[in-house]
């Protein structure tokens, strides 16, 4: 999960980071009141930050200065609304201006390759990183972290030294680099990034902005995280289906798939996508892994989902029998048919293999429901739900 820039200067505060002042504001008497907030009654200038989770927000016009509370009111009338790089913005962030000397730029991640994190550090950070890494990857330090130890002094020494910052604030730098560290680790993140992390006129190492991504695997150890979800932004639909505790992502077709097993279900969303190009060009409506048991209500929870997608025309429900045999899995689909009566109004293709295969096929067809078709194979079954979700559309 991706944090809002907020959200990670919180995370920051908590664990020591040095951050500057920051108010969320949804709308400009927000900001005002924000503004005047960090100013205190002063003369001083703050910086309204759109709140989006994709980068490049101050090239895209979305951060600017403003020099007093009213003027922060109306930055952030132009930034509200603003649509960055197909993200409209919500929230802007009112945050304390900064007096900034020089930008610099740290970044810590997941190496899944090398199985460890690897830290990368500029004394030249700020807005054209991303172009500093193409065009001179030298003034780019990397330096590999072994996860068992961290960044402990010796290693954010090790990185300083590397980005070559000047020896009178090497130590400073280092000092935030292990406060980044207790942020990663203790918050179980994948990446911990601060662009521009800041020398200020007064001597100050402060960190301007931040991108941190939560590890969801880890949420269970993590129950606070669960506010940190953007709920406004989630698919109304998987959030339903987070609710049930289904593994669903919705795409953009009309033929709803239901599959036991993420391969099993990938390469089903292949082979419907293959046949629909020849029935009109229809496409899988989203991915759901049932998993092994396939219950009748798991498989009543997962139909209920797709049936209320307004665009899924026709629904393939491919499950290969394994421990939970096919004739459990007719049964639990015919349960299923049951519990849902007339909501289940679309045409149902259903490819039972594997164990039991016979009496699975058996039960479903005794049970005859009108809207149900058996096929034999995942080829004919995907070509069939294809063209009866084309014939629908
Ligand atoms: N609180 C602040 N005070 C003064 N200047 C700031 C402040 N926050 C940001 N800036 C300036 O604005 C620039 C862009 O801000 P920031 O890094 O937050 O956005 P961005 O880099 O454009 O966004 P992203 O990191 O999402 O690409 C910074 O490099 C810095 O020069
Ligand atoms: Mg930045």
């Amino acid at each position: 999960m991706d944090l809002f820039e907020y959200q990670a200067r919180d995370i920051f505060e908590k664990h020591g980071v040095p951050v500057l002042g920051g108010v969320v504001a949804t709308t400009p008497e927000e900001a005002r009141a924000g503004a005047e907030q960090l100013l205190g009654g002063q003369p001083g200038v703050v910086v309204v930050k759109a709140q989006v989770k994709v980068g490049g927000r101050g090239k895209a016009g979305g951060v600017k200065l403003a020099r007093s509370a009213d003027d922060a009111a109306e930055k952030a009338t132009e930034i509200l609304g603003m649509d960055i790089k197909g993200h409209t913005v919500h929230r802007v962030m009112i945050a304390a201006g900064a007096k900034i000397a020089t930008e610099f730029y740290f970044s810590l991640l997941l190496d899944r390759a090398e199985r460890r994190y690897l830290a990368m550090c500029s004394v030249e950070g700020g807005m054209d990183i991303e172009q500093l890494a193409v065009e001179r990857p030298d003034a780019l330090a990397k330096v590999a972290v072994d996860p068992r130890t961290g960044i402990d002094q010796a290693k954010a020494d090790e990185i300083v030294a590397a980005a070559g910052f000047a020896p009178d604030i090497a130590p400073k730098v280092a000092a935030v680099l292990q406060t980044l560290w207790t942020v990663y680790r203790s918050e179980d993140a994948t990446l911990v990034e601060v662009n521009p992390l800041v020398l200020t006129e007064d001597g100050e190492i402060v960190a301007l902005d931040g991108k941190v991504t939560l590890d969801e695997n880890a949420g269970f150890r993590h129950p606070e995280h669960a506010d940190l979800e953007d709920a406004a932004a989630a698919d109304p639909l998987e959030a339903r289906a987070k609710e049930a505790d289904l593994n669903y992502v919705k795409l953009d077709g009309e033929v709803g798939i239901i599959g036991n097993g993420a391969g099993l279900v990938m390469s089903t969303l292949d082979v419907v996508a293959y046949a629909g190009e020849k029935h009109g060009g229809v496409k899988p409506a989203n991915f759901l892994d049932i998993g092994g048991g396939a219950s009748a209500e798991i498989m009543a929870a997962g139909l209920h989902i797709i049936l209320t997608d307004p665009q899924v025309k026709s629904v393939f429900v491919n499950v290969f029998g394994g421990i939970t045999a096919c004739d459990a899995v007719a049964n639990g689909i015919v349960a299923a048919l049951e519990i849902l009566g007339d909501e289940e109004n679309k045409p149902l293709v259903v490819r039972l293999d594997g164990n039991n295969v016979l009496e699975g096929r058996r039960i479903l067809a005794e049970a005859g429901h009108p809207l149900v078709t058996i096929a034999d194979t995942m080829d004919g079954g995907a070509d069939k739900a294809a063209e009866l979700a084309h014939a629908a559309a």
